[in-house]
């Protein structure tokens, strides 16, 4: 279970079946990624729709790939058979060495969740969440040994994006954070630990860092969102400027976790700033309306950048100016 070397000295996969839970742009892919290592997976949501949306997706991604020459028939025929899937969560995970949870973000239901899963598993059964917001301390109490739980945060696209932060609770056994990181290398991507629990974990708040500062040079009134967006693709070798990445996942999304951190920690310092307030009181969220820190026209062309918004008339984020 834990990559020991069998009697054949064929040494074995950590955790060798997987159990997911929640189908969505999440699940479905981290099953994807898991099923290309070779394990079994159940894929589990409370929704058939999504499973099968969720199968639909892998299948054409794959697809695409063999047309490519990036995989063989062979591969994504053994990848797509290794998917299991079940609308009962509970169930889906009796027989998994891991539980990769990717339900909806709201704490209650991962909680109620877990209750009923942590109840069902064997003892040495691994849970783990991939919330981005929250920590496992603010789970691990209901299942019957938090020193089994921890965090595995993969990136979206998971198919794509190589990083998957492990995240320690601060009761997580040590030894397995070793195996968390064994288990990632595993299945192909870069494993990073946080060692300790912070809001955001470590790229997000790297992320969020570079965005706020953009947005002070902005309101400074010190360069435009044009300059500022090229500065970080052709000086830092970014793929994308803060301002289009923020256009590109959803001016809403950034002002919510920004939101949840300031209301989790109380400093300004995690406020969302004025610029992005009047953004979404006005619902210039990014391409998705149209508009955002750019303008773009009905086949998403960018056409220049947009207007600055007027500040809304409550802002959540108090006095400050910035950030
Ligand atoms: N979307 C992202 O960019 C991203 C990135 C990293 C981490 N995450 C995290 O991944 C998790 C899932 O996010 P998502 O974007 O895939 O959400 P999503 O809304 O696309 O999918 C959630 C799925 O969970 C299912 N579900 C709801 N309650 C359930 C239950 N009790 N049991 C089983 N399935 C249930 C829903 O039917 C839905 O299919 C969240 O915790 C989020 O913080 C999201």
């Amino acid at each position: 279970m834990t990559g020991t070397t069998s009697p054949s000295g064929a040494a074995e996969k950590v955790w060798p079946t997987v159990a997911v839970l929640g189908a969505g742009a999440m699940g479905s892919q981290i099953a994807g990624v898991i099923a290309l290592s070779g394990r079994d997976v159940v894929l589990a949501d409370t929704s058939d729709e999504a499973l099968q949306r969720a199968l639909a997706t892998l299948d054409s991604r794959w697809e695409s790939s063999v047309a490519k020459g990036r995989m063989t028939a062979q591969a994504k025929q053994d990848a797509y058979s290794r998917i299991r899937t079940t609308t009962d969560p509970v169930s889906g995970c009796v027989r998994a060495d891991l539980v990769i949870e990717a339900i909806v973000e709201k704490l209650d239901v991962k909680r109620s969740t877990f209750e009923a899963v942590g109840a069902a598993v064997a003892p040495a059964t691994v849970l783990a969440t991939n919330s981005s917001s929250f920590v496992p301390s603010q789970i691990a109490d209901v299942v019957p040994d938090p020193s089994r739980f921890l965090g595995l945060h993969f990136f979206n696209p998971a198919l794509v994006m190589k990083c998957v932060e492990i995240i320690s609770g601060p009761q997580t056994d040590p030894q397995l954070l070793e195996t968390a990181v064994r288990f990632v290398e595993e299945i192909g991507k870069e494993p990073v630990v946080l060692r300790k629990e912070i809001n955001g974990f470590i790229a997000n708040r790297i992320l969020g860092a570079v965005r706020d500062e953009a947005i002070r040079l902005l309101e400074g009134g010190y360069a435009s969102v044009t300059d500022i967006d090229r500065a970080c693709r052709t000086a830092l070798g970014y793929p994308m400027g803060p301002f289009e990445l923020m256009d590109l996942t959803g001016i809403d999304i950034g002002y919510l976790t920004k939101t949840a951190r300031y209301e989790a920690s109380g400093d300004p310092a995690d406020a969302p700033s004025r610029t992005v307030a009047a953004k979404v009181a006005a619902g210039h969220l990014g391409r998705k309306t149209g508009r955002g820190f750019y303008l773009y026209d009905e086949q998403g062309t960018r056409l220049g950048e947009a207007p600055a918004d007027d500040a809304p008339s409550t802002r959540s984020e108090g006095d400050r100016s910035h950030g």
